[in-house]
């Protein structure tokens, strides 16, 4: 007998990562610890919208939810679900699973009247930014349930070449920059730069990274004449575990989130401050350096990286009876 029950009925919850794994081992293996981190753990993880589909007592199937619940003084995603993971087993395929996952999902969400749609990955601690392109088999599915396309993300990569200076001083700035590793002492400046130019997703990062114990080894800082203009958040190869890109192997490194003072937007500052994140990534040992899950290719191009995934992003606006 096929049933479906949602996530927080089912005992089993924990070791669905396994029932994923069967299949997408190589290609995109998630751990147990993953799994508990970037889903279990995520105060947004919606127990209750998410479904198990169950053949007898064995899962064949589950959709895994997100819906912001919590509390953000700087930065909420209200109005959007997410769909974390979702899968069902190879041999039950266009069997109608996944669609009934789906609108069980989609009914429950309906009932918070400030969610507008429903994306595929991209929340703020994702295992996904959407359908990586080599999954794109299964777009098919998304747009015959009335999902959108939308501007998807792209991983971008440069090879670290022996004995070759990636960092060859080529972007000219007017005022000199400096720069330095943050402290913990900096976070008030950095979350006051982020304040002041509306960075509102890059306060909640660096937020985040501080309160779960970072000691500000990971950002990057660039002043001008004493004055903090901008940061890059990097990631090296060491307990990376938090980074976004967790399916390469670990000796890459990476750059996240930027912040720039509005008045250095131009000029060459942006690309000499990650010019000079990449420094530091390749000083703490990493031999590829990514930037992960970005729709701006053409600066990054500049800076040396190539794209090499894709990841489509699908969106559905979610559709309620006129009261
Ligand atoms: C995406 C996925 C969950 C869909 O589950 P499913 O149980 O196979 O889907 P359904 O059987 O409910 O399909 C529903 C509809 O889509 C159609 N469909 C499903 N897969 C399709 C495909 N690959 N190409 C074209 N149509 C497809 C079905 O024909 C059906 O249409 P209809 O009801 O209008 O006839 C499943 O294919 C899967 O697990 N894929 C691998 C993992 C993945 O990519 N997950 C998403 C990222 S996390």
């Amino acid at each position: 007998m096929l049933q479906y029950i949602p996530f927080k009925d089912y005992k089993g919850g924990k070791h669905l990562y396994r029932l994923w794994n069967r299949e997408f081992n190589r290609s995109y293996p998630i751990s147990s610890t993953l799994f508990k981190e970037r889903i279990l753990d995520d105060v947004n993880f919606d127990k209750e919208n998410s479904y198990i589909a169950l053949y007898e007592t064995m899962p064949i199937g589950f959709i895994l939810i997100k819906r912001w619940q919590q509390e953000a003084l700087f930065y909420s995603e209200t109005k959007t679900a997410t769909i974390s993971l979702f899968y069902v087993q190879k041999d039950v395929r266009n069997m109608g699973i996944g669609k009934e996952l789906l609108n069980l999902a989609i009914q429950g969400l309906k009932d918070y009247a400030y969610i507008e749609k429903i994306q595929l990955g991209n929340d703020l601690s994702n295992l996904f930014s959407g359908l990586p392109s080599d999954l794109n088999k299964y777009a098919p599915f998304f747009m015959n349930q009335n999902f959108k396309q939308e501007e998807g993300f792209v991983d971008m990569i440069q090879i670290v070449k022996k004995g070759v200076d990636p960092i060859a001083n080529q972007f000219e700035t007017p005022k000199n920059v400096d720069f330095r590793i943050a402290t913990e002492e900096d976070k008030e400046m950095i979350l006051k730069l982020c304040i002041n130019n509306d960075l509102l997703r890059q306060t909640y990062i660096i937020k985040k990274y501080f309160e779960s114990g970072g000691s500000g080894r990971r950002i990057v800082l660039a002043y001008v004449e004493d004055q903090l203009i901008g940061f890059v958040r990097i990631y090296d190869s060491k307990h990376n575990s938090i980074r976004v890109n967790f399916f390469l192997d670990k000796s890459v490194g990476s750059l996240g989130v930027m912040g720039i003072d509005k008045e250095f937007l131009g000029q060459n500052y942006p690309e000499k401050i990650c010019q000079e994140a990449i420094h530091y990534v390749i000083r703490r040992g990493s031999k590829k350096i990514m930037i992960e899950q970005t729709q701006n290719v053409e600066f990054y191009k500049k800076l040396g990286f190539k794209a090499f995934k894709y990841y489509m992003r699908f969106v559905k606006y979610l559709t309620r009876p006129e009261e």
